[in-house]
């Protein structure tokens, strides 16, 4: 008797789509990401592939980030996470722009690549462009061997495992997860955080897998909201502060594998022209957990109502006050300010994910789309 053997289905372990499974590795994957790299107990950070001494990284006047597409909105977080938390000048270029706006580096720069194939051509030539003036230059990738690891001064893998799908989730979240330490251990070698704040923040990190899970356990409630708005015509995005990288990503997830018009804002930035788009039913999911910017957030939520729009909010599941002000709330388990786009951002994945099933698209291998862009 023959046993017919679908390889991609093996694949797949169960889930109807790669982007489906990924979001899911996320739990395992943010978690191999941090494997013997924190010290809850001592509030340490171990980042030896960084190949830098405290005293090196005390002198570094600037970073400088370079990356394309969803590895962008990593790198942008990036930037307020080294500002916020370690109180270095960064900047963030899109690496097709970075050549051809003949940029000045600094001495004490550190330029910062970040790609999950490690094959993008505009981030291989920015890097090449970047280290002609002898900046040493670390690369962020989830592919061992990859063209940037042979080029680079210095790695550090994500180690997410291979993702098939097109649109990047897992890739994604273990940058950030990077990203994080990397600003944590700067702060801490630069005497801008103490060991036991870093403690803290460790201890949260450690439980974001086990949110993630609680994300996806409550996976129908976004199913649902997916599949009312999966026919809108436009969508938005609005987020404040750490949240607008993950605005963007939001929004970006969305276009590539629903084919839906989607645009992420800075919420700030709606009445300075976007909000004119608004017409009675818009989507606009607005991301508001608890933080700094959350009353500046309830208004921008306010203005989208008035004009008759409709309010998804990403909240945390123990605001009470949220659902007065919008039309559906997605919620995410409390943490900190600090680390909660790690959990929002798995809502928007799975946002956009079943807003695509619903549509009828191709989600592992959307239209015009290819996982690396290896042209120019
Ligand atoms: C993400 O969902 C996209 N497929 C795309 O924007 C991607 O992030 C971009 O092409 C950069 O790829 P890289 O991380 O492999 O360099």
């Amino acid at each position: 008797e023959k046993i017919e053997w679908d390889f991609e289905a093996a694949e797949k372990a169960g889930y109807e789509h790669f982007m489906l499974k990924e979001i899911h590795e996320q739990v395992s994957a943010i978690h191999n990401t941090l494997a013997g790299k924190v010290s809850e107990l001592e509030g340490k950070i171990d980042l030896k592939e960084l190949n830098m001494t405290d005293e090196e990284i005390r002198k570094l006047s600037r970073v400088q980030i370079l990356a394309c597409g969803t590895s962008w909105h990593a790198g942008l977080l990036g930037k307020y996470l080294f500002e916020q938390l370690a109180g270095i000048h960064c900047d963030i270029d899109i690496c097709s722009e970075y050549r051809y706006r003949s940029p000045v580096i600094s001495d004490g720069t550190l330029a910062i690549a970040i790609t999950q194939s490690g094959e993008t051509a505009d981030t291989l030539a920015a890097v090449r462009e970047i280290m002609s003036y002898n900046c040493p230059t670390l690369a962020i990738t989830n592919v061992v061997g990859s063209t940037i690891t042979r080029e680079a001064n210095s790695v550090l893998y994500t180690r997410a495992g291979p993702e098939i799908g097109v649109a990047a989730t897992k890739t994604f979240s273990t940058q950030l997860t990077l990203l994080y330490l990397l600003a944590v251990k700067f702060a801490l070698s630069r005497g801008k955080l103490s060991p036991d704040y870093v403690k803290g923040f460790i201890t949260g990190l450690r439980k974001i897998p086990g949110q993630i899970q609680q994300i996806l356990n409550q996976k129908e409630a976004v199913k649902e909201c997916a599949e009312n708005f999966a026919h809108s015509d436009n969508y938005f995005f609005l987020g404040r502060n750490l949240n607008y990288p993950i605005a963007l990503e939001g929004a970006l997830k969305l276009k590539e594998i629903s084919y839906l018009h989607a645009e992420g804002f800075a919420a700030g930035e709606l009445k300075h022209g976007p909000i004119a788009l608004l017409e009675k039913g818009t989507p606009v999911v607005t991301i508001a957990t608890k933080g700094q910017t959350y009353d500046k957030v309830l208004s921008n939520i306010k203005e989208v109502k008035a004009r008759d729009a409709t309010v998804i909010a990403v909240a945390d599941n123990k605001d009470t006050e949220i659902g007065k002000y919008a039309d559906v709330v997605l919620t995410i388990p409390p943490s900190s300010e600090l680390l909660s786009p790690l959990l929002s951002v798995v809502v928007l994945q799975l946002l956009a994910y079943y807003t695509a099933l619903a549509r009828g698209c191709s989600i592992d291998k959307p239209r015009n789309l290819a996982k690396s862009v290896t042209v120019e």
